[in-house]
Order: C-alpha cells, then sequence, then structure tokens
C-alpha cells in the first residue's frame, strides 16, 4: 500500500516513514507545490479529515493527515485546535508561552494539568475514512524550562520524567509523544485493514 502524508516537515514524514514503512506501507510527501489547506473544522479530527480528503481527492491514493495541538484543562480546552494561531500570526512560540502562562497566572498547582493532542485521519479513494487519537499528559510549569522541541515543550512538564518536553531528549519525546501515540494507533488499524484484505 502507498500513502501520502500532508505534510512537508521532514521530522513528522521521518516519523511516519519509520513507524508504517515496517507494516510495508510505503509513505511519500505532499508536492511542495500542493495548495495550503484551509482548515476550518471545529475538532482535531475535522481538521484532519479535511487535509487527508483534500490530498487523496487531489492524489487519487490513500492521504494521511494529522492535527494537533495543546488542550488545558483550566481554559477548557483552551488552545486546542487553534494552538498555533491563537495569539495572531506573526506572534512567535516564545510569544504564545508567556501569553498562555500570563492566562494562567491565577491557576494553582494542582489545576495545571493539560493534554497535547495529535489525531491522525486516513481517507481512501473508494470514500473510507479512519481516525486515530494520540494524546500525551502532562502540566503546564509557571515558567519555560529547557530550550528543545518546538512550540509549548518548555512550559509542558511530563510527570514521569519529572521535566519539560523542552528538557527531554528529542528521541525520548519522539517516543511518547501525542504524534508517536496517534501514528502508532494508525499503524495497528491500517494493519487490521491490510489483514482483513481489504
Ligand atoms: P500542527 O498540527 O502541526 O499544525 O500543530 C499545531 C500547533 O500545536 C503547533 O504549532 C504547536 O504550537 C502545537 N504543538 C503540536 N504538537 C506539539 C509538540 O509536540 N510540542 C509543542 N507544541 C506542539
Amino acid at each position: 500500500m502507498k500513502l501520502v502524508f500532508a505534510s512537508h516537515n521532514k521530522g513528522k514524514i521521518q516519523e511516519v516513514k519509520d513507524i508504517l514503512g515496517p507494516l510495508g506501507i510505503e509513505v511519500e510527501p505532499i508536492p511542495e507545490d500542493f495548495p495550503e489547506i484551509e482548515e476550518n473544522g471545529t475538532s482535531f479530527e475535522e481538521n484532519a479529515k479535511i487535509k487527508a480528503r483534500a490530498v487523496c481527492h487531489a492524489t487519487g491514493l490513500p492521504a494521511v493527515a494529522d492535527d494537533s495541538g495543546l488542550t488545558v484543562d483550566a481554559l477548557d480546552g483552551f488552545p486546542g485546535i487553534h494552538s498555533a494561531r491563537w495569539a495572531g500570526p506573526d506572534t512567535t512560540a516564545q510569544e504564545r508561552n508567556l501569553l498562555l502562562l500570563e492566562k494562567m497566572l491565577a491557576v494553582p498547582d494542582g489545576q495545571r494539568g493539560a493534554d497535547f493532542v495529535c489525531v491522525a485521519a486516513c481517507v481512501f479513494p473508494d470514500g473510507q475514512e479512519m481516525t486515530v487519537r494520540g494524546q500525551c499528559r502532562g502540566t503546564i510549569l509557571h515558567e519555560e524550562h529547557g530550550t528543545g522541541g518546538f512550540g509549548y515543550d518548555p512550559i509542558f512538564c511530563v510527570p514521569e520524567f519529572g521535566c519539560t518536553f523542552g528538557e527531554l531528549e528529542q528521541e525520548v519525546k519522539n517516543a511518547i509523544s501525542h504524534r508517536a501515540r496517534a501514528f502508532t494507533a494508525l499503524g495497528s488499524a491500517l494493519r487490521t485493514k491490510l489483514e482483513e484484505g481489504e
């Protein structure tokens, strides 16, 4: 089986190849000049499906897309699907982190739980669709720790490791991340589908 993956991000493409390759699933990225897909859904699931449908429709091949973000308990799931852009299109990741920490100034320890969420969708040319979700539970610190990773990594503390995603080795983060969990679940779902001979 050959899949097109709706991303230009080399790290993500490699992660998907590493997980799906051993299952005999060939993964190729979308062409460089693929037009921007408008993510106007109201959930991670909808946005991932919107992207996967657009790529499947354009290429005629099974297509995979993912959508991810941070959901903070004390902020009713905010920033959620708006994680990349809620503070404006030109803000840096560090500015977003500081703005988020400001919103949480009054939130005491013990109520600072959050999840990184990743939903992967796969859409097939015959119209079949599947989505799987991967989550990673943690807490939001009061200031940034570590300089690794990207986005909200420096303020997201993983209790099992007692440090932030920004302080973890990239390989360790990649092994336990919401994205790894979603893609691993996708691999299992696709293997089941292949074994059923569909
Ligand atoms: P996308 O699904 O790649 O568009 O990611 C949406 C946004 O969620 C990113 O721009 C980040 O702000 C945030 N995000 C998703 N995954 C991670 C992660 O592993 N670490 C830090 N931030 C993340």
